[in-house]
């Protein structure tokens, strides 16, 4: 793992920026694995202002997002799909229909699983981006996930949804199911880019880089990848 502790949440979605756009000019066509959350907000304001500044295009790049809620509309403010257009793909050139993202008002969601994990393997990821979840959780793969998990419909921990309430009017408001990319599928991505920001966080990372490689941990499974970094926040890396 290449591990860069920036000195706050600015240089850490510079720096982001930085990996990100050498993937897209390494390959104009560049597959990218997107994740949402409030950490990568930052990260997609650079690039956004990079784009403007004529630095980056993402005409031909594809990007396919991690996760989404079940049962929020595309238009609910809280969905991820929402999310991706309004913090980032409105504010570039990147073609909508090259951009996917699982359906959670999707009738059959088994087969929406299915969909979505053979678009995965008919796309070889350049790069995959993630936020880390103070329980050790990327993606929706919540402790105890088996590492060999294919896109599936995940019931959300407790600590996950209370963590998420903060976006929400209630804690009853939070939807307890979401559709998530499983482990294999975000393992077999070439380059893996981590980002973690906040005290809050300091527990899980240190597992993720320090911890034996367990179910228990989720992102402690990054340690076998070959390609894999991790930028954080002071706060993140406090334990380190
Ligand atoms: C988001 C995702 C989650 C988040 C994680 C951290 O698509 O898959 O794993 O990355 O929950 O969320 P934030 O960045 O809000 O702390």
């Amino acid at each position: 793992m290449n591990i860069t502790v920036a000195e706050n949440y600015s240089q850490m979605s510079k720096k982001a920026a930085e990996v990100v756009e050498q993937v897209i000019l390494d390959n104009s066509s560049a597959v990218l694995g997107l994740a949402t959350g409030t950490t990568p907000i930052g990260l997609y304001k650079e690039l956004i202002s990079d784009f403007k500044r004529g630095k980056i295009s993402f005409k031909n790049v594809k990007a396919v997002n991690l996760d989404e809620y079940i049962g929020l509309p595309k238009t609910h403010v809280q969905s991820y799909a929402f999310f991706m257009k309004s913090v980032f793909f409105d504010h570039i050139d990147i073609d909508p229909s090259n951009t996917s993202i699982p359906d959670g008002m999707a009738e059959n969601l088994d087969a929406e699983c299915a969909r979505y994990t053979r678009l995965l393997k008919g796309m070889k990821r350049d790069m995959q981006l993630l936020g880390l979840g103070s329980n050790g959780h990327i993606g929706f793969n919540e402790p105890g996930t088996p590492f060999d998990s294919t896109t599936y419909v995940v019931n959300l921990t407790s600590a996950t949804i209370s963590d998420n309430s903060r976006l929400f009017g209630s804690i009853e408001e939070v939807p307890k199911k979401a559709i998530t990319m499983g482990i294999s599928e975000i393992m077999s991505a070439g380059k893996i880019l981590m980002l973690a920001s906040g005290r809050n966080k300091a527990d899980a990372v240190y597992s993720m880089i320090n911890g034996r490689i367990s179910e228990e941990c989720p992102a402690s499974v990054l340690q076998r990848h070959p390609d894999v970094t991790v930028i954080l926040g002071r706060d993140a890396a406090s334990l380190l």
